[in-house]
């Protein structure tokens, strides 16, 4: 097949193209490199530099290669600043989104792979968090993913186009083979701030709360590992091809691991101290967030593989350490 990887320059986005060049389909990456890195490009893609804000640009790029589908993963993804910022996230997320829709119907492109998020849930009504769960997001970038979803299930009903929208819980990890290192610039996630202070890029970090209801009493969360989710892209898509018909679910590993669980692996795998400082909880943040992969299970034949923590912190200090080396 023909892919369009909007965004495919980036930490997910650049696995995603990976995982379809591994399976032999012929990528191009659309991507202004405002957070992606052309580090995370491969040869055997063509790549043209553009913004999702400039419509003449990204309409050229989907009537250009005579796609078969588009992978949209080109979005603001930080949700505190969301809440400090929302003029931002309607910007890129949602008129992005909509000039990617449109250039991708005016191209003839039918079917779309959209990265949504489990932040379309917003405080768990219970756990495992299910497709059927309500959705009732927290913070602005929730409310903006979701708002596409329902912008996608229009365009389906009107235009024909059949999409999957992958409720990514938390991503997290680097590709096992080593083949994509680069680094977010100032990440807020959990995993990349950790490997910032044992590759000793930050002093420490901060823990927020350690008075919750759960195992350790810190937070818990859903990580899935890149390659698993990039897996879940390609699954996505043949399931919508061959089906004709629209998909909304999550990815997720199923396991919860909470920060202190993380933190030990780190220190175990790197042999660094990684100072803690434990401090008040982040407003906003749930105790614990878990997910049902069912459906994918049962639809796409699709399970995490490589989201244990030792994975996930591996593959990340992998990257990390390879910068260390560098410098
Ligand atoms: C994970 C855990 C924190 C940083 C966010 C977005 C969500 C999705 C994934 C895109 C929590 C704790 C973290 C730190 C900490 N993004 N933590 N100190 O908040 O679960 O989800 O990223 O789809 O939309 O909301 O991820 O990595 O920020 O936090 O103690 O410096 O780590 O409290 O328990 P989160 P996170």
């Amino acid at each position: 097949m023909k892919i369009l990887v909007v965004g495919g320059a980036g930490y997910i986005g650049s696995h995603v193209a990976r995982e379809f060049l591994d399976r032999g389909d012929s990528v191009t990456v659309y991507d202004n490199l405002s957070t992606g890195t052309r580090e995370n490009l491969f040869p055997e893609e063509e790549f043209v530099l553009g913004d999702i804000l400039d419509y003449p640009a990204i309409l050229g790029a989907a009537r250009g290669g005579g796609f078969d589908a588009l992978i949209h993963l080109a979005a603001a993804k930080a949700a505190g600043e969301s809440m400090l910022n929302p003029m931002k996230y309607s910007t890129q997320n949602l008129s992005g989104t909509v000039n990617i829709l449109n250039a991708a119907v005016e191209a003839g492109i039918h079917k779309v792979v959209f990265s949504s998020s489990a932040a379309t849930y917003g405080e768990p009504k219970y756990l495992p968090i299910d497709e059927k769960h309500p959705t009732d997001p927290e913070n602005y970038y929730g409310f903006t993913k979701l708002e596409i979803e329902r912008i996608l299930a229009w365009y389906d009903r009107l235009k024909g186009m059949r999409y999957a929208a992958l409720r990514y819980f938390n991503a997290a990890g680097y590709d096992t083979r080593g083949r994509i290192t680069g680094l977010e610039r100032n990440p807020a996630n959990l995993l990349p701030v950790v490997m910032e202070v044992a590759a000793g890029m930050r002093p420490s970090i901060q823990v927020f709360g350690d008075d919750y209801d759960t195992k350790d009493g810190t937070g818990v969360r859903d990580y899935v590992h890149v390659n698993d989710l990039a897996r879940g892209h390609v699954a996505a898509l043949l399931w919508i091809a061959k089906n004709d018909q629209s998909l909304t679910v999550n990815l997720g590993s199923e396991e919860g691991i909470s920060v202190k669980e993380m933190l030990e692996s780190a220190r175990r795998i790197t042999g660094r101290p990684i100072k803690a400082d434990f401090v008040a909880r982040r407003p906003g943040d749930p105790a614990r967030l878990v997910a049902s992969s069912a459906l994918a299970r049962e639809t796409l034949g699709w399970t995490a593989k490589d989201s244990d923590v030792d994975s996930l912190v591996r593959t990340t200090w992998d990257a990390y350490r390879s910068h260390i080396a560098h410098n």
